[in-house]
């Protein structure tokens, strides 16, 4: 008789500092199952344990290897929206710093007594694509609001600079800069003088005294002058370290923290655009971050229930800063590209079959950007902005969330020359926004006889969905295109609706649909939840993946989610069969979800199981296929995330409400007995019996 469990305490806590599960040791020593007891510190009820002959069976065939598994299997999905990269992903504090919103005076106020609002020029810029300056006059002063405040702490150091001059020729005139806390407090405070006839950059650094999230910056003319300012900036001294400038530590690290397989960017319907001339264009974020030209943001005003009025793209996150993060997170980059159509939701507008090529162009160009060596056009442009190495772009996405005969005409004419060009480049196409609908349905066949490489696939359902959907791909084509689940999350309330929470059984619906993503390697090669950052103060869509606020940061239970399948990944997927798991009520769910995989480099079995019940679900696991003895001892881990109940979240002031806890495994033989806690998803990692 083969079977020892024992769950101790004592792995130490992983980076990001996963708290410790109590488990008392139970030993199956022989013969029976002893009725005993599984006890587990985190309130988990120890469900009606049956004799050993009675248990359900989870049984992995470690000796059956399936599937690869793709190394961008796990992925993030990043788009600008929730104020994700202005005022988010981007540490930049000064909002509107260019003058250049629509309303241009936006993000700030003036503080003369007068109540006027602040005086913008554009007479003689400093660049022709940022026309607009502030006129400062008569020891007048203004403030900037921030992305909904700035977030700043004590001791801690932010770099100001902004672009000045004076039309007073030979006048000195100085220029106060300070912090102020919300409640009027000075945090820090420097001057600028030697205001010029020319347009010259000042800096200085100040170092703020005090915590606030909800700070604001003052800029105070000293003297009766008139002064000129443009490119106001305020940037913390300690962001992401990594090659990627400027952007917040606390989410990338984030981000780093889930291994993921790779980062599409930049959207999302933000590619799309409102109309074609509002559509993202790359081209554009590139170069001198100043000389960028603005864009409305397309969820400045999508959602009436929402409305964000101050959403703009300055792209100071852009293509080549998003190449950066990929290296610097270890992630693959996915480029999502404007096909020849607005977005759908909005005008639809269409650049006619015979004027694409610039839409084509810039596919082929994008491509020599992220491969080219520094003797082509675009590569040699990569190389001036420090990076001679190219980025290695393997994937990219032709159009984000399309349908209809019009998609599937640009998606082919895209394919046409980037196949001809680039057949290594593996191309993405729509199946539309929804899985199951008429566009869908329209879709999928067509991109099938166009021998689509991988094909997009969008939900955003309930939780009941996910759960319903796990064996959804068992059925998929295999000799057709690949599956990239490319923006998916459940959704606690509907579509859309502003009531939408990130809550457990969200997470654990997501979790279980993951098991049949893992499951179907063959079929599914990759995946993303969507979307992935947003401002609690500044959002118009929920759920995400990761919401901040000016200074803090919190991972959701779809978060820990996505990183206990991306850290667990394994390279083959391993057959599994669940016995005696099946509720076997007529269309009832099964009472676990489960899959497995193996991972090469350590030679261990990975098991990721979830319980979406109320009960603890004690089960044999046997894992075939090795050469275990009896005898063999050997020591694995189990991580287990759960929460109180179903509703749980995660918040900025209660983090860890739904949190992964790790602990040591040891067993002897080929199998053994767990219970799985209720409301959960485990992920077991048994190293092979030698
Ligand atoms: O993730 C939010 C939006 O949902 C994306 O921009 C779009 O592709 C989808 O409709």
């Amino acid at each position: 008789m083969r079977c020892v469990t024992g769950l101790k305490p004592g792995l130490p806590a992983e980076p990001g500092g996963r708290r410790e599960l109590h488990v008392i040791m139970t030993t199956c020593l022989s013969i029976k199952w002893r009725r005993g007891l599984l006890a587990l510190s985190l309130a988990m009820t120890v469900g009606a344990i049956a004799a050993e002959g009675e248990l359900p069976r989870i049984k992995v065939d470690a000796a059956k290897a399936g599937a690869s598994v793709n190394p961008m299997m796990w992925g993030l999905f990043f788009e600008d929206i929730n104020f994700g990269a202005d005022g988010g992903l981007h540490a930049q504090m000064i909002k509107n710093g260019a003058f250049e919103f629509a309303n241009p005076a936006m993000g700030w106020r003036s503080m003369d007594a007068s109540g006027q609002a602040p005086v913008i020029h554009s007479n003689t810029p400093i660049y022709s694509v940022s026309p607009r300056y502030l006129v400062l006059r008569k020891a007048g002063a203004v403030v900037n609001e921030g992305f909904r405040g700035m977030g700043v702490r004590a001791g801690e150091s932010y770099q100001f600079s902004l672009y000045g001059r004076t039309v007073e020729s030979g006048a000195s005139s100085a220029l106060r800069v300070e912090l102020v806390g919300d409640n009027g407090a000075v945090l820090a405070t420097a001057r600028l003088a030697n205001f010029s006839s020319q347009w010259t950059k000042h800096s200085a650094v100040l170092k703020s005294t005090g915590t606030d999230t909800k700070a604001r910056l003052r800029l105070a003319l000293e003297e009766e002058r008139e002064v000129h300012l443009d490119h106001i900036s305020l940037i913390p001294q300690r962001t992401w370290t990594g090659q990627a400038n400027m952007l917040r530590a606390d989410l990338v690290q984030l981000l780093a923290d889930m291994k993921p397989g790779f980062l599409r960017f930049p959207g999302g319907c933000i590619v799309e655009g409102r109309t074609l001339p509002l559509r993202y264009q790359w081209k554009n974020t590139i170069g001198p971050v100043d000389q960028r030209p603005l864009l409305i943001n397309r969820w400045n005003d999508e959602f009436k229930h929402r409305p964000a009025p101050d959403y703009f793209q300055t792209f100071s996150l852009g293509f080549f800063e998003y190449f950066l993060l990929c290296e610097d997170i270890g992630a693959e980059p996915l480029p999502i590209l404007n096909c020849g159509m607005a977005c759908q939701f909005n005008s639809g507008e269409l650049a006619p079959l015979d004027q694409l090529d610039p839409y084509i162009q810039d596919a082929l160009d994008l491509i020599e950007f992220a491969n080219g060596d520094a003797s082509t056009a675009w590569g040699s442009k990569r190389a001036a902005m420090g990076h001679a190495k190219p980025f290695g772009l393997e994937v990219l996405g032709i159009g984000n969330e399309q349908w209809g005969p019009r998609y599937i005409e640009r998606y082919a004419a895209f394919a046409r020359v980037l196949k001809a060009r680039h057949p290594g480049i593996k191309l993405i196409s729509s199946a539309g926004p929804a899985p199951a609908d008429d566009k869908f349905r329209f879709l999928w066949p067509k991109l099938r006889d166009l021998k689509a490489d991988i094909v997009d696939e969008h939900c955003y359902a309930n939780p009941g969905w996910f759960f319903d959907n796990a064996s959804r791909y068992d059925s998929y084509d295999r000799n057709g295109p690949k599956v990239f689940m490319g923006e998916y999350a459940a959704q606690s309330v509907k579509v859309v609706s502003p009531e939408n929470r990130n809550t457990l059984e969200c997470a654990l619906a997501e979790a279980a649909y993951m098991t049949g993503l893992e499951r179907n390697a063959d079929v599914v090669v990759m995946s993303a939840y969507a979307p992935l950052l947003a401002h609690v103060d500044a959002w118009q869509w929920t759920p995400n993946l990761i919401w901040f606020d000016n200074l803090r940061s919190v991972a959701t239970a779809n978060y820990y989610v996505q990183q206990l399948f991306s850290r667990n990944r394994g390279d083959t997927v391993l057959p599994l069969v669940l016995e005696g798991l099946n509720s076997g009520a007529n269309g009832a769910r099964p009472l676990l979800y489960a899959s497995s995989v193996r991972e090469a480099k350590t030679g261990e079995v990975i098991i990721k199981v979830v319980n979406p019940g109320a009960e603890a679900i004690t089960a044999r696991v046997e894992i075939a296929g090795q050469a275990a003895t009896e005898t063999t001892t050997r020591a694995g881990e189990i991580t287990v995330l759960t929460g109180q109940d179903l509703q749980a979240e995660n918040t900025l002031d209660n983090p860890r409400a739904v949190f992964p806890a790790r602990q040591r495994l040891e067993m002897r033989g080929d199998s053994f007995t767990f219970s799985f806690a209720p409301r959960s998803l485990s992920v077991l990692r048994a190293p092979m019996g030698r």
